[in-house]
């Protein structure tokens, strides 16, 4: 691997080989998401506990300071919503220009296998792997399911994750599911898991990363379960437990219920 490439890696995935990222990139095809209507406000006290945050170009310029520590994660595919005819129907929608200008330090781009636009949205992957690996840009492929939640199974998910590691993305992320070491076994490359809907309630989140990153998973690409949850801060500080320094579902959660009182005394 090149130097560049291999610094770029270094950024998303940290020394321990684990990643924390925050997915704030749901207004490319949602709008104006609940506790997302203001991306910047949501992001600033969060980006303390997270690795990189992953979000559009137009987010990006408008809402977060360029002197931001951070590591940027660009999400580089759009060109649905909510109230069009299938979320499936993506393009790459950044230039390798926008991406070099931005310097973001990877990108992701959306691949709904088994959709009517499986095969577009795999040349979508491989075109963009095709453009930004000689720039040393490592591409992030999300195994999207569109409004199809219940298609998040091992068998679907380990198909959809093994074709976007042979068409070259460098990380692949997808949903945690039963049986969830079929999906990170049979995939070549690191793993990490995407949230989905917010859940009922706070513990099953940090038990379902503990759980994913027992069966392999490197990290996390989490948006509304730490956003949308009523104290945003403690979650992802108790995620970064969970995920770092090593903590279980318990511990994490004691640290999830004492963190606001701790940060008032
Ligand atoms: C969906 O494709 C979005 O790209 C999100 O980045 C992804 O779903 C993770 O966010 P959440 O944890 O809210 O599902």
């Amino acid at each position: 691997m090149d130097w560049g490439k291999e610094n770029r890696m270094s950024k998303v995935i940290k020394p321990d080989g684990k990643c924390f990222y925050l997915a704030m990139d749901h207004g490319y095809f949602q709008g104006p998401t609940t506790r997302l209507e203001n991306v910047g406000q949501a992001a600033t006290p969060l980006l303390e506990f997270v690795d990189a945050l992953f979000v559009t170009r137009g987010v990006l310029r408008s809402q977060i300071s360029p002197k931001v520590n951070t590591s940027i994660i660009l999400r580089v595919s759009g060109g649905t919503s909510m109230v069009g005819g299938d979320l499936a129907n993506e393009a790459v929608t950044t230039s390798i220009d926008e991406i070099l200008r931005l310097n973001a330090s990877a990108v992701g781009v959306s691949v709904f296998v088994g959709s009517d636009y499986e095969h577009q949205t795999i040349l979508n992957l491989a075109n963009l792997v095709n453009i930004c690996e000689p720039y040393g840009i490592p591409v992030m492929a999300v195994t999207a399911v569109g409004l199809e939640l219940e298609k998040r199974d091992a068998r679907y998910l380990a198909l959809a994750c093994r074709i976007c590691a042979e068409i070259g993305a460098s990380v692949v992320k997808t949903y945690y599911c039963e049986n969830f070491q079929k999906v990170v076994n049979s995939c070549p490359v690191p793993v990490v898991i995407a949230g989905g809907p917010k859940t009922e309630n706070d513990f099953e989140v940090l038990e379902f990363v503990y759980q994913g990153m027992q069966d392999g998973a490197i990290g996390v690409n989490l948006g509304r379960n730490i956003w949308q949850n009523s104290q945003p801060q403690a979650m992802a500080r108790a995620l970064q437990g969970v995920i770092h320094e090593s903590l279980t579902p318990n511990e994490a959660f004691e640290l999830y219920q004492s963190y606001e009182q701790e940060k008032s005394h």
